[in-house]
């Protein structure tokens, strides 16, 4: 078989023997320069023909490489999308068939937004657990996605005035000051819920919290809540669950999933809602953890590290 290689090489050849035609009688030379002209036309389309079909734009086949390299059609690796983001949108996907609305999170945000409007006392240590950034002007990076609260409150305010109630999920971006190791991040994303009716209950909460989690891990869980602390729920809780099956649990691994409770009447009050008629639940939790143990991950960093080798495995 005719090679691009063994046709352009004959090509040579031809020509080399064009400039010998000089040598020849007058003749000879037009008897020879016919042939030798059909030739080099035949082998001109010939190699044309190679260099268009779509053999010669592939690579040649790694027989040692892993069947999904020599199986893509196209030299071209195509991107992916990153797996906190396809997660994001399933984790929304489930609040919105529960009948939330979604909103974003912001990346610069302000004192208002972290404390004042989440009832952190001013001056209060609580505070500092937040390992806040500050740029020089004052601006927050937000520490967590209850910085939307009061956005959310606003924003959907007037369902309640309709006869409604407020349900709100805001997945976000969130910074902190924290040293980083395999379980911490500087970077890392939250997904906050808001729930105001007239009657809503701690019951309600844990419920919605659970179905989440079952509807997210594709089966029955065991969860538990334990008291915490929050100024902007009263009385707030953290959320745990016992490890997946699916994921190696015996039932007796406790994963705590964040931290959740009654909003504070304060919260409600700065937001312009009546907490004598209306009550309301939150809670936000991170995703990261989320994803990490759905892949069974074992290095958050890996998700800010835009390391190919890591953000492959998650290509399809
Ligand atoms: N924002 C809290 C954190 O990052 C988690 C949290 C606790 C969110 C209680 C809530 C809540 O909405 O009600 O630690």
């Amino acid at each position: 078989m005719n090679t691009l290689a063994d046709l352009k090489s004959e090509l040579k050849s031809i020509t080399a023997e064009f400039l010998s035609l000089k040598n020849l009688s007058a003749e000879e030379r037009k008897q020879k320069g016919i042939e030798l002209n059909e030739k080099k036309q035949s082998i001109i389309a010939k190699i044309k023909a190679l260099e268009n079909s779509p053999e010669s734009t592939l690579p040649p086949v790694d027989i040692t490489a892993p069947f999904a390299d020599n199986a893509t059609p196209s030299p071209l690796k195509s991107g992916s999308i990153h797996p906190l983001m396809s997660e994001l949108e399933h984790i929304v996907d489930i609040y919105a068939k529960m009948g939330f609305n979604v909103m974003e999170s912001v990346q610069l945000d302000d004192e208002f937004h972290m404390f004042d409007s989440l009832n952190f006392p001013k001056d209060h240590p609580a505070r500092d657990s937040y390992d806040t950034f500050r740029t020089s002007e004052g601006f927050i990076p937000p520490a967590h996605t209850s910085t939307m609260q009061y956005r959310a409150l606003k924003k959907y305010k007037d369902n309640l005035e309709n006869g409604g109630e407020i349900a709100v999920v805001i997945p976000g971006r969130v910074f902190r000051n924290e040293d980083v190791d395999p379980t911490h991040e500087h970077t890392f994303y939250q997904c906050e819920g808001v729930f105001v009716s007239k009657s809503a209950t701690v019951g309600n909460l844990i419920a919605i919290w659970k179905q989440f989690f079952e509807i997210y891990y594709g089966e029955k869980l065991n969860i538990k809540t334990q008291p915490s602390f929050f100024p902007f729920t009263e009385p707030s809780f953290e959320f745990l669950l016992e490890k997946p099956k699916s994921l190696g649990g015996k039932g007796d691994g406790w994963l705590e999933m964040g931290g959740c409770g009654m909003i504070h009447p304060n919260i409600l009050k700065t937001a312009g809602i009546d907490p004598t008629i209306y009550r309301g639940f939150a809670w936000g939790g991170g995703i990261d953890r989320l994803v990490m143990l759905k892949h069974t991950l074992s290095d958050v960093r890996f998700f800010e590290s835009g390391k190919l080798e890591f953000l492959e495995n998650f290509s399809c």
